[in-house]
């Protein structure tokens, strides 16, 4: 089966990665990919927004199946053009995408499956916001409605703090469109895992669960990005634990999406803050984690592309996942200076080294080749470094030995990567080349 995936982070190199060996695939492409991806599939040069020349050059290079990385292209549609087009996809419809593309959308999905959720108000107006700030008093948290780029969520522990971002998004609308709605919920206080379903339509199947790290710097210090780092199996998820959140919150998900006409079909991501209470549902988002990915594919042991195609053909339920009994840690390398201001096109050394190791792969996210030929850093976030082992111990251990073959001056990484997991070292270094 010929197969495309659209992105070109570490997750779509991660994904490449596993579908490439699966004996169902036939030419792989990726557009646009980086210059990791491009040693194991095609990679074409059509942005992931381009929906008409995504769909175009399915049918130009008759390919099979398309994966879809990120949220974008399913939140403008994608999923729903390419099956007009009668072409097999992985990943939901534009009406199912609102669980990440609206949180007032998610927020009323919850209220209807009764799912454990903070509580929330949305305002349009500052000063009704203002108001409620006013009588709930904080900590609270507020978020810009509409897709953010991950900017658009503040946690006020003062008032000031919560002020400041009402009038961001509603009044100096910085979010543009995204925020002229803003959510303002519950701070919900425990450890945050993120669990990943693979959904059909009718049948939710359990994926993997991981942790990841959002702050940039040691010590879960700095600013929120996208992702530094994460691991997998999550300890504190466990078997129990699953059970009762597929109970809880996916399954009746699933079947309210089902219930409003808008069939969940692809992964569903929830990002669980584990409190005192119970698991509380953040957020949902629709596709697979990044870099949750790049820690998880190493350890399954099930043919992706099988079990991927099974969800699009809504066959979930005759599926049974298999995995090595093993951990994965993965650390990001990001250019100094993200998820700010960061320089492009800076050389970086020594992958074939980091990769000698058995137990460890470099999936790249930001990287592209310099006209001879060279790997160059062109994102913020650049390097998906995963390392595996019997432990998350041993898997930090090995990722941290990959890193460290890595020769790039003008990238970092967190040294405290699994932290939770191992148990509290903190090394903080720079990466010196
Ligand atoms: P989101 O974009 O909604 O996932 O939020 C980004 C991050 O903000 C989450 O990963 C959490 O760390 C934090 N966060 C979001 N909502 C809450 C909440 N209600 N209580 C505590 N932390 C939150
Ligand atoms: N690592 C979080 C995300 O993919 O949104």
């Amino acid at each position: 089966m010929n197969t495309l995936v659209v992105g070109s982070g570490g997750r779509e190199h991660a994904l490449c990665w596993s579908l490439s060996r699966s004996p169902l695939c036939g030419k792989l492409y990726c557009t646009p990919g980086n210059a990791g991806i491009a040693a194991i599939a095609e990679c074409l040069s059509i942005g992931v927004d381009n929906i008409d020349a995504i769909v175009a050059i399915c049918q130009e290079k008759r390919i099979e199946y398309v994966v879809i990385g990120p949220e974008l292209p399913l939140t403008l549609g994608l999923a729903d053009a390419l099956r007009n087009a009668g072409i097999d996809c992985f990943g939901p419809s534009k009406a199912a995408a609102e669980l990440e593309g609206s949180k007032a959308f998610m927020k009323d999905v919850c209220t209807q499956a009764k799912v454990p959720t903070a509580n929330y108000q949305r305002f349009t107006s500052a000063e009704e916001a203002k108001n409620y700030v006013r009588t709930q008093g904080t900590p609270l948290v507020v978020k810009a409605d509409g897709l953010a780029a991950g900017k658009g969520v503040t946690i006020a522990h003062t008032n000031e703090v919560a002020f400041s971002a009402i009038d961001d998004a509603l009044v100096k609308k910085i979010f543009g469109p995204a925020g002229t709605v803003i959510v303002i919920e519950e701070f919900l206080e425990g450890e945050e895992v993120s669990f990943f379903a693979l959904c059909d339509g009718d049948t939710a199947l359990p994926f993997a669960a991981a942790q990841d790290h959002k702050a940039a710097y040691d010590g879960d210090k700095g600013p929120n990005t996208g992702g530094m780092g994460a691991y997998s199996p999550a300890p504190i998820f466990d078997a129990a634990m699953q059970e009762r959140v597929m109970r809880e919150i996916i399954t009746p998900t699933v079947e309210v999406m089902k219930k409003m006409g808008k069939p969940f079909t692809g992964v569903l991501f929830a990002g669980l803050m584990i409190t005192a209470a119970g698991p509380k549902l953040l957020e949902y988002n629709v596709r697979f984690g990044d870099p949750e990915t790049e820690a998880i594919l190493p350890r399954l042991k099930s043919d992706l592309l099988a079990v991927l195609y099974a969800a699009t053909r809504a066959v979930l339920d005759g599926i049974t996942l298999k995995w090595y009994d093993s951990a994965a840690l993965c650390v990001i390398m990001a250019a100094e200076g993200y998820p700010g201001n960061y320089k492009k096109n800076t050389k970086i050394l020594g992958l074939n080294e980091a990769q000698r190791s058995r137990d460890a792969i470099v999936f790249h996210a930001g990287t592209s080749r310099n006209d001879t030929g060279e790997i160059i850093a062109s994102g913020g976030r650049v390097l998906a470094v995963t390392g595996w082992g019997t432990t998350i111990a041993d898997a930090q251990k090995t990722a941290y030995q990959a890193v460290d073959k890595i020769q790039w001056k003008e990238g970092f990484c967190r040294r405290d990567i699994g932290w939770r997991a191992v148990g509290g070292q903190e090394l903080s270094r720079k990466i010196s080349g």
